[in-house]
C-alpha cells in the first residue's frame, strides 16, 4: 500500500542522522544454531561499540518473540514472518543510523536473502556463528536440546529442523576454543570500516 500522505521529503534523512551520530548505520546479522552463543556475542560487541561512541541496538528472536512477534512458531511460514518483521524493524534503525546487532537462527539462505534484501544487502553484515551442533548441544543452556531429543519440541533447528550453512558470509566464527573477546575482535575488525563515514566520502570522491 502507497503512503497517502508522502512526507518523507520533510523527515530528517539517514544522511542527516548518522551525520549527527557519526557514523553509519548497519546491520550485523548473527546467524546460527540456538546456543550457539549469537547473543553472548552481540552483548559483548554492544559494550564494544558503546565504548566507541557507537549507538547499537540487539534485536533477539527470543525477545521479539515475547512482543512484536507475539504468537509465531517454528513452521515453515512463521519462521519466514518473524524474519521479515524483525528485517524491517532492522531497516527502521539503519535508517536512523543505528547499528543493529540481529541475533536470529534464520536457518535457511532464504530467510537470510529475505533479510538482505530487505535491509539491503550494502548495510548486512552476515556473520555466521558457526559453532558445532554437538558444542550447543552440550552446552544446552536453556535444556531446549534435551526436550527436543525427547520429542518435547517439534521442528527443533539442527534436531529434527534442517539448518543450511551460509556459503559467503562476511564472517564464520566458531565460539568452541575461543573466549568472546576473541571472537568479538574478529567481528571488530569487519565491522568497524564499514561504519567508517570518512571512508565512504573517499570512496564517493
Ligand atoms: S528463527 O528460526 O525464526 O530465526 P528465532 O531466532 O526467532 O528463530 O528463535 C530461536 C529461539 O527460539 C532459539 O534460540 C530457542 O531458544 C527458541 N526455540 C523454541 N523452539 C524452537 C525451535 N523449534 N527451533 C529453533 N529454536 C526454537
Amino acid at each position: 500500500m502507497e503512503n497517502i500522505h508522502p512526507i518523507f521529503d520533510r523527515m530528517e534523512s539517514r544522511a542527516d542522522k548518522e551525520r549527527l551520530l557519526g557514523h553509519r548505520g548497519a546491520v550485523v546479522w548473527f546467524t546460527g544454531l540456538s546456543g550457539s552463543g549469537k547473543s553472548t556475542l552481540a552483548i559483548a560487541l554492544e559494550r564494544r561499540l558503546s565504548a566507541r561512541g557507537i549507538l547499537c541496538r540487539i534485536l533477539d528472536g527470543d525477545n521479539v518473540r515475547c512482543g512484536i512477534n507475539a504468537g509465531l512458531g517454528f513452521s515453515g511460514e512463521d519462521r519466514r514472518e518473524n524474519i521479515r518483521r524483525v528485517a524491517e524493524v532492522c531497516r527502521l534503525f539503519v535508517d536512523t543510523g543505528v547499528v543493529v546487532l540481529a541475533c536470529f537462527v534464520s536457518p535457511t539462505r532464504e530467510l537470510r536473502q529475505l533479510a538482505a534484501g530487505i535491509v539491503g544487502p550494502e548495510d548486512f553484515c552476515e556473520v555466521y556463528v558457526a559453532t558445532p551442533l554437538a558444542e550447543c548441544e552440550r552446552r544446552d543452556v536453556k535444556g531446549l536440546y534435551a526436550r527436543a531429543r525427547r520429542g518435547e519440541i517439534r521442528d527443533f533447528t539442527g534436531i529434527s529442523a534442517p539448518f543450511e550453512e551460509p556459503e559467503s558470509p562476511a564472517l564464520r566464527l566458531d565460539t568452541s576454543g575461543r573466549t568472546v573477546d576473541e571472537c568479538v575482535v574478529r567481528i571488530l575488525r569487519v565491522l568497524l570500516p564499514a561504519l567508517d563515514m570518512k571512508q565512504e566520502a573517499e570512496q564517493q570522491q
